[in-house]
């Protein structure tokens, strides 16, 4: 099956798929974007998806480019044309195309992209051994609550962690507290088995995951706190972890090179990563 993108008002092949060179986000990164898990043909949290985007798109003035209930069917197409049962799900909004100018163009119409792809399992090694993390100095804007398509400073640390044979970068405000991964949220369990993660303040994303991780956290009674933590307090946690849609929940078992706990993923982190998958099961 060949793969189809919604760019726009229409589907097109997916290698032919395009946008205008003067798109916004193109020259200004002037968009927003949300990543949706696809599990069973189904968008998995939908709404926190699309409420979050709601926001995002507020947040920046950009007009959303349909209802969200039209939204929804375009989501439903896309996953449909594709024939995909289990992957990922892209959805991107710019405030359009215009001659380039910094100020917001009077007529420019926001332009929507959907596409979706066949998710890359996550790596078995990576869910039985844990993952190394690196640390990294935020170097962001003061925004990164609002989920934009601006995602340099997120690029060159990912890459970074990659040159280093790490698998993430935490980025680490001028406090020296940690505030999130480059493409995930971060956490620890504390030698008192107290969950702990960064409270949803414009220093990171409130990222869909978390949310959902929370609510199982919450339900099945552990005790947690949402606080910043520093890279000292992560280093010396008995349990570190990472959620994202496209990671789902993966044990962080170094830290700088330096073990966390054991330097195996701890039970209450294999205990959470259960209770998610169940829920993005049990979703469908
Ligand atoms: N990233 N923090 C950042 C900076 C992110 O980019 C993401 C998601 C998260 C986790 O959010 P969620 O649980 O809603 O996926 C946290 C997506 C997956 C990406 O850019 O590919």
């Amino acid at each position: 099956m060949s793969r189809v993108a919604y760019v726009d008002g229409q589907y097109l092949p997916h290698r032919w798929a395009a946008v205008h060179i003067e798109d916004r986000g193109y020259q200004f990164a002037d968009g927003v974007y949300e990543v949706i898990a696809v599990v069973g043909g189904r968008p998995l949290d939908e709404e926190p998806h699309l409420a979050r985007l709601t926001r995002s798109l507020a947040e920046l003035r950009i007009a959303a480019p349909m209802s969200n209930a039209a939204l929804r069917v375009v989501i439903r197409e896309v996953i449909r044309r594709n024939g995909a049962r289990d992957g990922i799900l892209y959805v991107q909004i710019t405030r359009g195309v215009a001659a380039r100018d910094h100020a917001f163009p009077a007529t420019a119409r926001p332009v929507l992209v959907v596409t979706s792809r066949r998710k890359r399992p996550v790596d078995p090694r990576a869910v039985d051994a844990g993952v190394a993390v690196i640390t990294i100095p935020d170097i962001r804007w003061q925004r990164c609550d609002i989920k934009s398509v601006a995602l340099l400073p997120n690029v060159l640390g990912k890459q970074r962690a990659k040159e280093d044979g790490a698998f993430e970068a935490w980025q680490v405000d001028r406090e020296g507290k940690v505030t999130e991964g480059t493409s995930t949220n971060a956490w620890i369990v504390t030698s008192d088995s107290t969950v702990v993660t960064r409270q949803a303040d414009s220093a990171i994303l409130n990222g869909v995951t978390r949310l959902a991780v929370l609510d199982i956290i919450r339900r099945e009674g552990y005790s947690f706190v949402e606080r910043a933590f520093s890279v000292a307090e992560a280093k010396s946690a008995r349990e570190a972890f990472l959620t994202s849609t496209v990671l789902d929940l993966l044990a962080v078992v170094s830290i700088d090179r330096a073990a966390v706990g054991s330097g195996q993923p701890g039970p209450l982190t294999r205990k959470l990563r259960q209770c998610y998958l169940a829920h993005a099961e049990s979703a469908q």
